[in-house]
C-alpha cells in the first residue's frame, strides 16, 4: 500500500513502523522481513562492552514488564564489525542507538557511527532509567540535554534523534532544550521508572530494585507526552509505548507523532509489527485516508 511512508528529518521511512531499542534483535530476521519495516533499530550500544545490571532483570505487571537490563552491551568495536554490516544487508534504514556514561563519550561514539555509511541516523538514548543514581538520565535535566546534543550536533549532519525521558516534571521543556541543541526529532518515550514487589519473598522483584516500566499499561501516559511534545516543539516525534496494535499506532499518530517504535508487543509476538502495519492499512483503508502524515497530530480538541 501507499500513503505510508514518513520522514524523520532527512531520513525516509517507507511506513511509520519501526522497532524500539532492546526489544529487537538480529535473531527476528528469521520470523520477520526487515525489508517491511520502516527503519531497523537495534539496542543501545555503548563505547565498552557492559554486563548489565544484576538478574532478575525483567518481571512482568499487569499489562506491562519492568525492566532493568542496564544496557548489556558488547561495545562499539563488535558493533561497528558485526552488528552494522548485519543490518546494511536490508533495504530498511539502520538507526543506531546510543547510550553513554558522559556527553563526551556521546560524542565520541556518535562520530564514529556517523562515519559509517550504513547508519542512516542516530538515537541517543539519553533516557535509560536503568544505569547509575537509580534512573537519573541525563535527560532528567534541561542544561545537559542541550549541551549533550548541542555536543553530538557538531560531530554529525546525519538525522539526530533523541529520546527523552518520560521520568520528569515537564518534558516540553526538555523538548524544546533538545531541539535548541540542534535535534532533528524526538522519541517519546523510554520506560517510565517503577518498582514491585514479590510479596511472599518480599523482596523487589527486580534485581536493581526499581526498573523501567513499558507495555500497554503506560499507553495512555505516552499520549498524553506526545500531545504536550507536539504542542510546544515542530520537531517530527517518533511515539514509543504500549503500542500492541494498529489502533494503537494511529493513536500515537492522531497525539502528533510521525512514526512509531513497537517494543514490548515483540516479546509477546514476534510478528507483532507486521500485524500492525497491515491493521493500519486497515484503518486508512476504512477512513479512505490517502496519506498516513493527513493524520499527524489530528486529534480533535474541540
Ligand atoms: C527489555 C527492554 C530493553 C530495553 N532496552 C532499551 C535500550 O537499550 N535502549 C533504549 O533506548 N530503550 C530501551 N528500552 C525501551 C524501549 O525501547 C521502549 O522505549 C519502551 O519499552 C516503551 O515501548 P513499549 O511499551 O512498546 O515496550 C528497553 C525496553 C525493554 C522492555
Amino acid at each position: 500500500m501507499s500513503g505510508l511512508e514518513v520522514t524523520i528529518g532527512t531520513l525516509k521511512m517507507k511506513n511509520p513502523i519501526m522497532p524500539a531499542s532492546g526489544t529487537f534483535g538480529e535473531e527476528m530476521a528469521k520470523i520477520i522481513d526487515f525489508n517491511q519495516l520502516g527503519a531497523l533499530l537495534p539496542k543501545s550500544i555503548t563505547k565498552e562492552a557492559r554486563k548489565g545490571n544484576p538478574t532478575p532483570r525483567i518481571c512482568e505487571t499487569f499489562g506491562g514488564m519492568i525492566n532493568s537490563i542496564g544496557i548489556q552491551s558488547k561495545g562499539l568495536d563488535y558493533y561497528q564489525k558485526v552488528t552494522v554490516p548485519f543490518y546494511s544487508q536490508f533495504t530498511s534504514p539502520l538507526i543506531s542507538s546510543i547510550s553513554a556514561d558522559s556527553i563526551e563519550e556521546f560524542a565520541e561514539v556518535s562520530e564514529k557511527l556517523a562515519s559509517m555509511k550504513e547508519v542512516a541516523s542516530l538515537e541517543l538514548n539519553i533516557s535509560c532509567p536503568n544505569l547509575k543514581n537509580n534512573g537519573l538520565a541525563f535527560g532528567m535535566n534541561e542544561n545537559i540535554t542541550y549541551q549533550l546534543v548541542k555536543e553530538v550536533r557538531q560531530v554529525t549532519d546525519k538525522p539526530l534523534i533523541v529520546k527523552l525521558s518520560p521520568n520528569v516534571t515537564n518534558i516540553g521543556v526538555i523538548a524544546m532544550a533538545a531541539e535548541r541543541g540542534g535535534a532533528d526529532a524526538l522519541t517519546v518515550a523510554n520506560t517510565f521508572i517503577a518498582m514491585s514487589i514479590d510479596v511472599h519473598t518480599r523482596k523487589p522483584k527486580v534485581g536493581k530494585v526499581m526498573g523501567g516500566i513499558s507495555g500497554p499499561a503506560i499507553k495512555p501516559l505516552v499520549i498524553r507526552l506526545i500531545h504536550q511534545v507536539h504542542q510546544v516543539s515542530a520537531l517530527p516525534i517518533i511515539g514509543s509505548g504500549g503500542v500492541m496494535t494498529g489502533e494503537d499506532a494511529i493513536e500515537m499518530i492522531l497525539a502528533g507523532a510521525t512514526a512509531v517504535q513497537v517494543g514490548t508487543a515483540n516479546f509477546i509476538n514476534p510478528t507483532a509489527m507486521m500485524t500492525i502495519l497491515s491493521e493500519i492499512e486497515d484503518y486508512m483503508r476504512q477512513y479512505e485516508i490517502e496519506d498516513i502524515k493527513d493524520l499527524i497530530g489530528q486529534v480533535k480538541l474541540t
